[in-house]
């Protein structure tokens, strides 16, 4: 074949996985089987890599395998991204049209009706039609350039279907569907790595990954909800006009857009929806209302940062009532005893919830919570389930009040309570329920990383005595690991392969692995970039160890409890003996990430694992942003017990409330 030859069967090739793809991702409706599909890719690859002078960034075999970035280089918007103020109720949205109703001259203008998705806003850039630039919303002002990421995503049209413009620039929401969500979870699970936290920090780790191979990995998807640039002489009457043009540019636009001619149409919708959310495969926290001509748009414009002709009108988190049928305990790995409620199943949102957490006993005395009581839940758009309230109106007299039991679940070890804290502990380091959780953080990914010795593997080999400790791990041998249920020659050949590459990991990983309370990934970094070895760590005394910025007393005296215990040392002897990297190679300083950039934070209550400075480095290092009072640009409040009235200003304004582990989470979902 020539290059011409090779040039015409090429473009056809493109255009016609162009189209299947649309049909398949977009459209839902696809013409071939994967077969067909798979022999077109194919004949296209083979083809550009015979010539691979002809291959084009937009050509759908470049959707993956760009080379791994150092960082992402920052973006100006062209135009600013804007939020949306918000509604809460029927009465603040009717409010909100009044005011629009005296400043148009128009006694009932009509209203374009999205829905609110909750994943990420980005912004595309096509030029020429050929999709050139994608860009986080960062700041509204500044964003990261994501486009190698956004090309993964396949409802993206990496070429403009149809006759385009010169260049055009769309906005809209990427989002990880939540089905995909739950199999990718569970999938995580299976391979003992840690699980994520919900779809939209999912969504968000996912776009921000530095390797765009990790991104194509992901199913992510994209709807398209607006129209920021176009240089061409058209021009569109309104913004549901607008959404089926984009559409037949290629774009995926929703289907539920819906018109509406008054303000109760507009709360009509908003009721159905609350209705209907469950049988959506992407989280909504909201309806988003427009004025649908554009001319009134640009006539109203903006007030700071927000548009006057929209408004997001927020669905109300979700509650449903039920019984409480048991407060149950989890050892924690730390040897924490964590109460979690046992639930009547009951569907909140879509979700049958079976249980609860409950922190710890201050929190059910202080909601005087009683087994057998009925009880309020609710998920405001997050996994984990909260109890709100029990309803005390509802008691027969044989409700059983909960009293915190003096001995450990698990090995009966009495408990002890740590001063400060409100959690209590089982203390004893051969506690089987301990070393269960201990196997499932030493070989996590933060951690030693051994893939597939997570969740049962790791309480089989607990159970058959094959390990009394984390240490045990790496003197396993092949025909007791076959014996296992479930190992057979392969899994076992590929486990202790994985083990033994783990000896590899930095010391810092290994300080992680032992899960000292208070010492997670940032604090072991840190430490090993000031000590050189464990040993030396192990010999440091309080004040050296209190010098280091970022350590506080908490810390301190964590690690000396830690290395005091007789079991410890003997363990930590028998991880050198096994050939792991007791002496700290020169670290990169882990310092300043940009994990949280842009991220505002507002911090109530008291934390489990960090002091208030401690939290507020810890979100500054990261590049987000630490603000003492809530306000509408808060992007996380992140509470820890009592947080008092800054948990109702938050839910009123519908910030994201986050936990101590969410927040950790966050974190985590962001560096992987
Ligand atoms: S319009 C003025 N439409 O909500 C323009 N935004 O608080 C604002 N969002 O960051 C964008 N669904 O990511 C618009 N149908 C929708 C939306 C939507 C979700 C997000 C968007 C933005 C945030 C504004």
């Amino acid at each position: 074949m020539n290059t011409k030859e090779a040039t015409n069967r090429i473009l056809q090739l493109r255009s016609l996985i162009d189209r299947h793809n649309h049909l398949y991702f977009v459209e839902n409706d696809p013409e071939i089987g994967d077969g067909q599909f798979d022999r077109l890719m194919l004949e296209l690859r083979s083809l550009e890599s015979s010539f691979p002078d002809l291959i084009t960034h937009q050509s759908p075999t470049q959707r993956v395998g760009a080379a791994p970035l150092a960082g992402f280089s920052e973006i100006s918007h062209a135009l600013p991204m804007l939020s949306l103020s918000n509604a809460f109720s029927d009465t603040d949205l009717s409010a909100w049209y009044q005011r629009l109703y005296s400043m148009l001259d128009d006694t009932d203008f009509e209203m374009a009706c999205e829905l609110k998705y909750d994943g990420l806003a980005v912004s595309l850039l096509y030029e020429q039609g050929l999709f050139t630039r994608g860009a986080t919303r960062g700041n509204g002002v500044t964003g990261e350039d994501v486009t190698l990421n956004l090309k993964t995503i396949k409802t993206i049209p990496l070429r403009l279907h149809g006759e385009f413009p010169d260049l055009l620039e769309v906005r809209g929401e990427v989002y990880f569907p939540k089905s995909e969500f739950i199999k990718f979870n569970a999938q995580r699970e299976q391979e003992g790595l840690q699980t994520y936290a919900n779809p939209r920090n999912t969504a968000a780790g996912s776009l921000r990954q530095l390797d765009s191979n990790v991104t194509a990995e992901r199913p992510l998807d994209m709807f398209v909800y607006s129209l920021a640039q176009i240089e061409d002489n058209m021009s569109f009457n309104t913004q549901l006009e607008t959404l089926d043009y984009l559409k037949s540019l290629g774009f995926k636009v929703n289907p539920n857009n819906s018109l509406a001619k008054t303000v109760s149409n507009v709360a009509e919708y908003h009721r159905m929806w609350i209705q209907s959310l469950s049988s959506l495969d992407y989280d909504c926290d909201g309806i988003v209302v427009k004025v649908n001509r554009l001319d009134y748009q640009q006539h109203l414009g903006n007030i700071g940062r927000e548009p006057r002709w929209a408004i997001a009108y927020k669905f109300p988190a979700i509650q449903a009532q039920t019984r409480l049928m048991d407060i149950r305990l989890n050892v924690g790995r730390t040897g924490s005893i964590n109460p979690y409620a046992l639930l009547d199943p009951v569907e909140v949102g879509g979700v049958i919830v079976k249980q609860a957490t409950l922190h710890n006993s201050d929190y059910i005395y202080s909601k005087d919570l009683r087994i057998g009581d009925w009880v309020v839940i609710e998920r405001a758009g997050e996994v984990i389930p909260q109890i709100v309230r029990s309803d005390k109106e509802k008691r027969t007299g044989n409700e059983t009040p909960f009293t915190m039991p003096v001995s450990c679940p698990s090995c009966n070890e009495e408990l002890v309570n740590r001063t400060d804290e409100a959690a209590i502990y089982c203390t004893n380091s051969t506690c089987p329920a301990q070393l269960e959780r201990l196997v499932e953080h030493f070989v996590s990914k933060g951690a030693m990383d051994i893939e597939g010795m997570g969740g049962k593997v790791g309480i089989s080999l607990i159970q058959s005595g094959l390990i009394a400790d984390v240490a045990d791990i790496y003197f396993l041998q092949k025909e007791k690991l076959e014996e296992i249920d479930r190992m057979g020659e392969k899994s076992t050949d590929n486990l202790l392969k994985a083990i033994n590459e783990s000896k590899k990991q930095p010391t810092a990983r290994i300080l992680t692995s032992l899960g000292i309370p208070h010492v997670g990934s940032e604090i072991s970094y840190l430490l090993m970039n000031k000590f050189t070895s464990i040993d030396e760590l192990i010999a440091s005394d309080q004040e050296t160890l209190l010098n280091i910025p970022s350590i506080g007393p908490k810390i301190s005296e964590s690690i000396a409890e830690y290395f005091s215990k007789p079991n410890n040392n003997r363990m930590i002897e028998k991880l050198r003996l096994a050939g792991l990297n007791m002496v700290s190679e020169s670290i990169i300083d882990s310092e300043n990430s940009n994990l949280l950039a842009d991220l505002r934070f507002v911090v109530t209550g008291r934390l489990d694992n960090y002091s208030r400075t401690e939290i507020q480095d810890l979100i500054k290092k990261h590049g987000g942003k630490v603000t003492s009072s809530i306000s509408n640009g808060t992007d996380y409040l992140l509470a820890g017990q009592d947080g008092g009235s800054k948990l109702d200003t938050a839910s009123s304004l519908g910030i994201q409330i986050i936990t101590e582990t969410e927040f950790e989470s966050l974190i985590d979902n962001r560096e992987s």
